[in-house]
């Protein structure tokens, strides 16, 4: 495994940031998760898009083009020479004065992070894995909203604290009306009766890359999806369930709190949905522009 970091244009095995980085002080930074196919990293408009959007919503200025970016990720792949890359694209706020004040900043860093892609075991696509309901609440829109990707995810590690103590591969978070949302770092889909249901994005969640593509490649397929306001007592008419993120893909859930969601195998909606996104994914990888 080959990682490289990329660091103000440099790029080495490893890279030390300043502990003054409002990045580091107050978790005041955003950020992308990015997978390539066949080398090529995929769906770059949206991540870049995402990430800007993120940016503006920490009121932070990103002064790179998104062809410079994308210049500084490409050499850093082409550096670390994996087969297949992870690639992490972090903004931080930069360094300032030891006060919360973002405004004593003025040069944000550009950090790409580039590691061999690991994927999950292939157990957890054909068995699918067990999420934990957990009691910690995803963030309200009003306090960070959860639209932003940003680089304090303390809310999302103690809910996987929670579900690690409950023996679970994931948490599911409820927001604040009692209506599910999202796990850690992916989101959420369940099937009743054939049709595809998932959180909208006005119950606070991610507006996921994933989750655009699954949306967009059910549409031209003639599947059905609702995004709405759920209650967690409705996955208990759930056959299926799934979860979606740029590492994950799309991943069979077959037990909630150990208890299995339909017969407790990947059902026919969620397989179609895999081999959907596989087939996007594929396609993806042909391009070269995202
Ligand atoms: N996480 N929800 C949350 C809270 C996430 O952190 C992520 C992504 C998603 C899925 O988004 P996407 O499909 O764009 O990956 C949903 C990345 C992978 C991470 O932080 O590692």
């Amino acid at each position: 495994m080959t990682t490289r970091i990329n660091f103000k244009g440099e790029i080495g095995q490893d890279a030390f940031i300043s502990v003054l980085d409002h990045g580091f002080l107050f978790g005041d930074s955003v950020y992308e998760v990015v997978v390539t196919q066949n080398g090529v990293p995929c769906f770059m408009k949206g991540h870049l898009k995402r990430l800007r959007n993120s940016a503006a919503g920490l009121t932070m200025e990103i002064p790179w083009s998104d062809e410079s970016i994308v210049e500084q990720i490409m050499r850093t792949i082409k550096d670390a020479g994996n087969a297949e890359s992870y690639v992490r694209i972090i903004v931080t706020r930069g360094v300032g004065e030891l006060d919360i004040d973002p405004t004593s900043c003025s040069n944000p860093e550009l950090i790409v992070l580039v590691t061999e892609l690991k994927p999950y075991p292939l157990s957890s696509y054909e068995k699918g894995i067990n999420v934990a309901l957990v009691s910690v609440k995803r963030n309200s829109r009003d306090t960070v909203n959860p639209g932003i990707k940003t680089g304090n995810y303390l809310n999302n590690v103690l809910a996987k604290v929670e579900s690690n103590r409950m023996g679970a591969q994931d948490a599911l978070m409820l927001n604040h009306q009692g209506h599910l949302t999202e796990c850690t770092t992916s989101n959420f889909f369940f099937v009743v009766e054939g049709r595809i249901l998932t959180p909208s994005l006005d119950c606070g969640i991610l507006a996921g890359i994933t989750r655009d593509v699954l949306l967009q490649v059910a549409q031209e397929n003639g599947v059905l999806v609702e995004q709405g306001e759920w209650p967690p007592e409705s996955l208990s008419k759930a056959d299926e369930a799934f979860i979606t993120g740029t590492v994950k893909k799309v991943m069979p859930v077959t037990h909630l709190d150990g208890r299995s969601i339909g017969n407790g195998q990947p059902g026919p909606v969620t397989r179609r949905m895999m081999r959907l996104y596989d087939e996007a994914l594929e396609e993806e990888g042909k391009s070269s522009s995202g």
